[in-house]
């Protein structure tokens, strides 16, 4: 009998202090049409001073367990992506396993930008197919705002924070159907934050902000993207026709609509959360899934295309039964 991955619990989690476009304009050269039009958001949440990616992973992990109504220590392996882990060691999921009391199981971080969530859903449908794990909990959880530098218009219109969980376990029923990650490391200038403090002396003048040429980064996105959804189709001799919904990483409301024009989707078939969130990197594909699920647009038994790009360049998508 196969073994598949199956959606048993989602949650997530925003801070409540909303940054609007408005606010923003007061300190940069800026304004609500400018940022509205170009890319669909109109504001963003901000952790407050003692949020971190950790103390937002573990609320939005609790939800996910309480609607799969399951116990933590059932989970046999955490796997968390950030870019804005609290400190360099222990991972973020370690720290996420200490603040669930779970005694006994496997917890990392990966680390591939926009794209984590679904590289960890990648992990994570590999462990459980080869009955390596029973339970995983993944999570995506950011602080992107600390990462952004405020006084770049170019950037610091498009990034916020929050967290993203979606618990996985072992089943009999259709779950995951496929997951297809990729990687190229030739772009890292075009999309990358530096790490001041392990500098090397090419690099010491570097602060630790995101820095981007957006309008290369946005053509590359909308290429690759288009690119990675024939792939899962192919993979699965599946018709677009089939997918009931779509969710994308939340980047910019252009690049969604790009996807879902080759996927021949009406818009009411994309799940689109930046509007209020901004770009959440690694979380915004598990909020939105969370999103859809929660208010019930996504039922049982519907194909769903998960699918992000990011950092790296890194790009992936998940196509699952929910
Ligand atoms: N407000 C007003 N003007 C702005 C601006 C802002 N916030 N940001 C940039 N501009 C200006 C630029 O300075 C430029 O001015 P110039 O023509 O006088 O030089 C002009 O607008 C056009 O800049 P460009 O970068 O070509 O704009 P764009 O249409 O590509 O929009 C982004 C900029 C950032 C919104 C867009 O490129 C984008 O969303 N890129 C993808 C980003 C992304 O998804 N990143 C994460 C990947 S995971």
């Amino acid at each position: 009998m196969t073994r598949y991955s199956k959606v048993i619990g989602t949650g997530a989690y925003l801070p409540s202090t909303i940054r609007t476009n408005e606010q923003i304009s007061e300190t940069v050269d800026t304004s609500d049409s400018w940022i509205y039009e170009r890319t669909g958001i109109k504001s963003r949440r901000i952790a407050g001073p003692n949020e971190s990616a950790a103390s937002m992973a573990e609320i939005a992990a609790r939800l996910a367990l309480e609607a799969a109504n399951c116990d933590a220590n059932s989970i046999d392996l955490i796997i968390v992506a950030t870019g804005t882990p609290d400190r360099v060691y222990p991972s973020t999921g370690c720290l996420l396993q200490q603040r669930l009391n779970i005694k006994n199981c496997v917890a990392f971080d990966i680390q591939a930008a926009c794209s984590g969530s679904i590289f960890a859903l990648s992990i994570a449908d590999q462990y459980i197919k080869s009955g390596a794990a029973q339970t995983v909990l993944i999570v995506g959880t950011e602080i992107c705002s600390r990462i952004v530098d405020w006084n770049d218009r170019g950037t610091c219109i498009l990034f916020g924070d929050g967290a993203g969980a979606v618990l996985l376990s072992a089943s009999n029923e259709a779950g995951i159907l496929s997951t297809h990650i990729h990687s190229d490391g030739e772009y890292e200038d075009l999309l990358y934050c530096p790490n001041p403090q392990v500098a090397t002396e090419l690099n010491k003048h570097e602060t630790g902000v995101i820095n981007m040429r957006g309008n290369e980064v946005f053509k590359m996105a909308v290429n690759t993207l288009g690119k990675i959804v024939d792939e899962t189709l192919e993979a699965n001799n599946m018709d677009k026709s089939a997918i009931d919904w779509l969710v994308p990483h939340q980047a910019n409301i252009r690049i969604i609509m790009a996807t879902a024009k080759k996927l021949k989707m009406s818009m009411d078939q994309v799940v689109v959360t930046l509007e209020h969130q901004g770009n959440t990197s690694s979380a915004s594909v598990l909020i939105a899934f969370n999103e859809a699920v929660r208010d019930g647009r996504i039922q049982r038994g519907q194909v769903v295309l998960l699918e992000a790009f990011g950092a790296g360049f890194t790009w992936g998508s998940a196509l699952l039964k929910y």
